[in-house]
């Protein structure tokens, strides 16, 4: 496997894509690109970490994330490990500081935390010697995602720069429309969103996002449409009056899908509620690429890993 290795990736932590340069991101997506190739394999290993260990450390459900970083891990032989909340010392009162100060004892190379507390994968940098990759926390960032979202645009649209996408749906709670307002804006693309007034945070604009009052509006002649869950279990009261209203007003469909570009695809970070947030037959049919996410996850984990660890460098 041949990578480019024109740039020089100097971070030991990936906590957000608001520390990574547009060249980082670069970086990270064309590395992916050839990682990509050893999950096709017949034998999909290679010894690129080996020796290195690495703890998935979740506090929050998980399918994809975890999964795929474990997956990213095994195929470059590093020896993972994997604490769920539920069945560790947390339970009994354990603090989040104790708890990484005694995983670091154990002289992992990388710890890779999701967490309802935004900020909790930079407290564990500021404790630990390990690499800490952020799996998703509270309401902040989701950078894995948002970089394997560019990835799956770039391989079907072939370029970020100058493309529009649109963001549909739980913009307050979503860490994955955070990191993907910055990332895509980084990468030289337009980024709209539209949801309830309600799930519209107040300064989104801010991070380069224009915000649209109506889903005509955000996603007229949109490349992508990206829909998003109603995070219902960060809402401590109902901010919609209910899900098939907020389906008939913000959902996307394919009326909604005809007011984008005739090619734009549709994308979906999972767990899709169908009917809600997406018409099944979007998220099945020809233009959803939401499975395609699912596969360049683990590319994207593979390179994020190789790419914390120097390159595979001991
Ligand atoms: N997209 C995503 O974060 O999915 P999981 O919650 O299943 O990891």
């Amino acid at each position: 496997m041949q990578l480019e290795v024109d740039h020089k990736f100097s971070h030991k932590h990936i906590l957000g894509l608001d520390h990574l340069s547009p060249e980082d991101i670069n970086f990270l997506l064309r590395s992916a690109a050839s990682f990509k190739e050893i999950s096709t394999r017949q034998i999909k290993k290679v010894p690129a970490l080996r020796g290195r260990t690495v703890i998935n450390l979740f506090f929050e459900p998980s399918t994809r994330t975890r999964l795929s970083f474990e997956v990213a891990a095994k195929r470059m032989s590093a020896d993972t490990f994997n604490i769920a909340a539920s069945t560790s010392s947390l339970k009994k009162g354990e603090t989040l500081i104790d708890t990484a100060r005694n995983l670091a004892a154990m002289q992992p190379d990388i710890i890779i935390i999701r967490h309802s507390h935004s900020g909790s994968p930079g407290l564990l940098a500021r404790h630990t010697r390990a690499s800490i990759i952020n799996a998703g926390d509270g309401t902040h960032e989701h950078p894995s995602q948002a970089l394997l979202d560019m990835m799956t645009v770039l391989e079907h649209k072939g370029r970020l720069d100058g493309l529009k996408i649109a963001i549909i749906g739980d913009i307050t709670h979503s860490r994955v429309a955070h990191s993907n307002i910055i990332g895509f804006t980084k990468m030289g693309a337009s980024v709209t969103v539209s949801g309830p007034a309600t799930l519209l945070p107040v300064g989104i604009d801010q991070l380069g996002a224009r915000v649209c009052s109506s889903v005509a509006e955000a996603v007229e002649d949109a490349d992508v449409i990206m829909a998003l869950r109603i995070q219902l279990e960060r809402q401590q009261d109902p901010l919609i009056p209910s899900l098939r209203e907020y389906a008939s007003f913000f959902g996307v469909n394919q009326r909604v899908l005809s007011l984008a570009k005739p090619d734009a695809i549709i994308m979906h970070p999972g767990p899709i509620n169908h009917g809600v947030e997406l018409d099944p037959d979007l998220a099945d049919g020809p233009r959803s690429v939401i499975l395609d996410q699912v596969t360049n996850g683990v590319a994207i984990r593979m390179a994020l890993l190789y790419a914390i660890m120097g390159g595979g460098e001991g």
